[in-house]
């Protein structure tokens, strides 16, 4: 029988690669990651001030990280990145795909341009980095989307090509996993409900929605980084190609 030893930094000696890992939810996870033991790169596009400070606040804490500018829609800039961790860190264990935007407005409002940002951005870049970290994992070694609950329960209208990206993250992570079981790679997807980001802050124009949700409240990103961290613990390995609900009961 094996006995998992738990310990207060349970990813000592791995390497994570975030993106978007400067505020909101990638920034929790950047934290919680570093505080578990890991070394943690993460890319940042336009909040280059949180990035450096986050760096700072874990380096003084004594843990490791760098923050690279990589902008996801830039596919050869998100490789590069990619590269430089890999190349600093002896490998990457750990890929996080957090960057994502979202749109909302009537379907027939949208222009294509905008179609193929939220594709870029939201799920062309995940397969991108993926492609790019999994082939040098090894056993043991964990890919994590951020999809949203969005993919599976909608209750507002207008958000139609955020909803066809997500619920493509979750299609391509049950595909995924197929494909890296025999590497002994694990591919999930931790779906947040609403949680109070820039993105959709608790006093913003969704605020009412949180009358839906049956624990009463928006959740806070750290609620996220705490499924990312057991995700990417030795106590998650048996799960793979799981899109796993953090939603305070909003989808049931
Ligand atoms: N908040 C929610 O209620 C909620 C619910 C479900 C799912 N999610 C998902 O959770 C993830 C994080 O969302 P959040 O709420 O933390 O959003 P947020 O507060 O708006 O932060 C978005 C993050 O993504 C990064 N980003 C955006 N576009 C990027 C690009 N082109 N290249 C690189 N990074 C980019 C941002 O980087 P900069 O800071 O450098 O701009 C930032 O770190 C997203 O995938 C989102 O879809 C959020």
């Amino acid at each position: 029988m094996t006995t998992t030893i738990l310990t207060n930094k349970p990813l000592a000696g791995k390497t994570a690669f975030v993106t978007g890992g400067a505020r909101g939810i990638g920034a929790a996870i950047v934290k919680r990651l570093a505080a578990d033991g890991a070394s943690v790169a993460f890319t940042y596009v336009s909040a280059q001030s949180k990035a450096d400070e986050l760096v700072q606040e874990i380096q003084s804490s004594g843990g490791q990280a760098v923050a690279i500018c990589a902008n996801s829609a830039d596919f050869d800039a998100l490789k590069a990145a990619i590269q430089q961790t890999i190349h600093s860190f002896d490998g990457i264990d750990i890929l996080v795909n957090n960057a994502g935007i979202s749109s909302m407005k009537p379907y027939d409002q949208f222009a294509l341009e905008e179609f193929d940002q939220l594709i870029d951005v939201n799920l062309k870049a995940v397969f991108v980095a993926i492609q790019a970290t999994a082939p040098q994992m090894k056993s043991g070694g964990r890919i994590i989307n951020i999809g949203s609950i969005s993919a599976e329960f909608n209750p507002f209208p207008g958000n139609s090509l955020y909803v066809l990206t997500k619920a493509a993250v979750a299609g391509l992570t049950r595909a995924l996993a197929r494909d890296l079981a025999p590497q002994g790679v694990t591919v999930n997807n931790i779906q947040p409900g609403m949680i109070d980001t820039d993105m959709n802050p608790e006093n913003g124009a969704y605020a009412a929605g949180a009358e839906m949700i049956p624990l009463g409240r928006y959740g806070k990103a750290f609620e996220i980084a705490n499924m990312v961290a057991y995700i990417s613990s030795e106590e998650a390995s048996y799960i793979t190609g799981a899109s796993l609900n953090v939603d305070g009961g909003a989808s049931i």
